[in-house]
């Protein structure tokens, strides 16, 4: 695990940026996996960037995103279909066939889980994952509890989470209780995991995930056993941790 700690939102989005570049520059035909939320905002600004002036190229990319509401078709405005046209495809050029989002409205959603998996598997497994945290040390909707082997799935949202959504809906009757997210085993068989945070209010979460003991009291405590993850910080973000950890990546390192 490379934990990388910079000053802010702005310097851990670009860092995040150039480990994305170099692997999409490397493998045209990247499988990414995409995440919601604020964390990643920074990161899909700075993609976009990239592909508007140095012409990164991601036209032969396939993508998953991790989750989605139940009960919201890809059209709502709260949906993380919506979330992620608006602040990453609609942007860039990347093949509206070859992207991959949980359909919330799936009429039998064991049956969507089981063809998610399998397309995923189809296209030969997610070669690189971004991930956010939450406060309670979910990743994707997998909240604490969650089987560390789960698989794509419909889960149950902690009130904590539905609060931190609360803002986004009209009225709390509005807020979806249940998602569609990838398990944390689907997750850990991506080959290479980002995982982003920023701000003290995910300190907790993040000491957790990197320094605390592996358990499904914390799902993202799992990272520590995957063997290339990319743990991009900022420093109230890290302000928890005790290790010495590093301040950028080297992509030249043997
Ligand atoms: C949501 C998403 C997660 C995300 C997390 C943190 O519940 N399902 O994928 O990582 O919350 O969100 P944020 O980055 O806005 O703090």
């Amino acid at each position: 695990m490379l934990v990388i700690v910079k000053d802010n939102h702005d310097d851990m989005s670009k860092e995040a940026a150039r480990i994305v570049a170099d692997r999409l520059r490397a493998k045209p035909n990247l499988v990414l996996g995409l995440a919601t939320g604020s964390s990643p905002l920074g990161l899909y600004a700075e993609l976009i960037r990239m592909h508007r002036e140095e012409g990164l190229d991601f036209s032969k990319v396939t993508t998953f995103n991790l989750d989605e509401y139940v009960g919201l078709p890809p059209e709502h405005v709260q949906s993380y279909h919506a979330f992620m046209n608006k602040h990453l495809f609609s942007h860039i050029n990347v093949d509206p066939r070859y992207v991959h989002l949980p359909l919330g409205t799936a009429k039998d959603i064991g049956a969507f889980c089981q063809c998610y998996e399998q397309r995923i598997a189809d296209c030969g497994g997610i070669d690189l994952q971004i991930l956010g945290i939450g406060a309670n040390g979910h990743i994707a909707f997998n909240e604490p509890g969650s089987s560390l082997g789960s698989r794509t799935r419909i889960k149950t949202l902690a009130g904590t989470t539905r609060l931190a959504n609360a803002g986004f809906f009209k009225s709390s009757d509005e807020i979806p209780k249940y998602a569609i997210t990838m398990g944390v085993g689907t997750i850990m068989e991506a080959k290479e995991i980002v995982l982003l945070a920023t701000g003290f209010g995910k300190a907790e979460a993040v000491k957790a995930a990197v320094e605390g003991p592996i358990t499904a009291s914390c799902p993202a405590s799992m990272i520590q056993m995957h063997r290339q993850v990319f743990v991009v910080v900022d420093r109230d973000a890290a302000s928890g941790l005790t290790g010495l950890y590093n301040d950028t990546w080297d992509s030249d390192a043997p």
